[in-house]
């Protein structure tokens, strides 16, 4: 006489359940499966920060499975805790050291001061995924190195992006994105009505920072151009600090008008 090993999950015992239940069941669970597989999954360096958690809440919000990433993996899973507390029920993020979460995901956000962006870089380059895109959010404040955070430091590759670009392992593609967009608002509950300029050499790159700009809502993607040009966009970031302070606010954004993109 064959036996059924007897397999109990939380409140079922698959031995009561008929042939006609199992198959049921065990179509349920190939599903569930396979939308948890097909789920992308988002790491993000320095997502402990106003602006990698900001973005790491939204991103649960829409589903996508998040990453904290942290030079403490302890400081990684106190911020991934909050983030599911504010996320509510259904949230998938944790948190990891930033080693561990770059090669967990093929999809990476560096959002870290500027004065750190190379030496991080510099350590996680062997942990990169072979044919991992990295979205850069990184400005370099003036501010970093004690100057005002309404200026911006001359970097020798022309922007934080294009450095990051030239410290990657080969076949890592970047995009600068986001870097227009306060944590403040990322922080809140409304929609953050911005647009996100995304700048890129490589396609795919570009695509998957226009997907994840999707997520968030309020946000509309716009495709600006070549890697080069996130220069340009990196400088906004500090006149919109300007902008705050003269305002008196702290979520002042980017509205491109004039385009056919919805
Ligand atoms: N805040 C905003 O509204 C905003 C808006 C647009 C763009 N940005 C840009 O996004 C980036 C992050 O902004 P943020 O305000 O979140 O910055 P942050 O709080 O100063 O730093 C973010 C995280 O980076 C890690 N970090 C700090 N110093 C580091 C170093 N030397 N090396 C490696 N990691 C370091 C820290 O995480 P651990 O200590 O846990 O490792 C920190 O929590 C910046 O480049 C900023 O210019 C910010």
């Amino acid at each position: 006489m064959k036996h059924r090993k007897t397999v109990f999950l939380p409140g079922i015992n698959l031995m009561k359940l008929s042939t006609t239940s199992l198959m049921k069941f065990a179509c349920i669970l190939t599903t569930a499966l396979l939308i948890l597989s097909i789920m992308q999954t988002v790491a993000i360096i320095g997502g402990t920060g106003p602006e990698g958690r900001g973005l790491g809440l939204r991103w649960v919000r829409a589903g996508l499975k998040v990453i904290i990433g942290s030079r403490d993996a302890n400081r990684a899973s106190a911020a991934a805790q909050e983030i599911c507390g504010r996320a509510g029920p259904g949230a998938i993020v944790t948190g990891m050291d930033n080693t561990a979460a770059v090669a967990a995901s093929d999809t990476v956000v560096l959002a870290v001061p500027f004065e750190g962006q190379a030496s991080i870089l510099k350590q996680l380059k062997g942990s990169f995924q072979a044919a991992a895109v990295l979205v850069c959010a990184t400005v370099p404040l003036a501010s970093g190195v004690g100057d005002r955070g309404t200026r911006v430091l001359g970097v020798w590759q022309g922007s934080a992006a294009q450095q990051a670009a030239e410290m990657v392992p080969e076949g890592v593609a970047v995009a600068g994105a986001f870097q227009n967009i306060s944590a403040e608002l990322l922080a809140g509950d409304g929609d953050v009505e911005c647009d996100v300029i995304v700048c890129s050499d490589d396609a795919r790159a570009k695509q998957v920072a226009f997907e994840l700009a999707r997520k968030i809502p309020g946000a509309r993607p716009l495709d600006g151009g070549k890697l080069e040009n996130a220069r340009i966009v990196e400088q906004l970031t500090a006149l919109l600090i300007t902008l705050n302070i003269r305002h008196k606010v702290h979520g002042a954004g980017l509205r491109i008008t004039g385009l056919s993109t919805p």
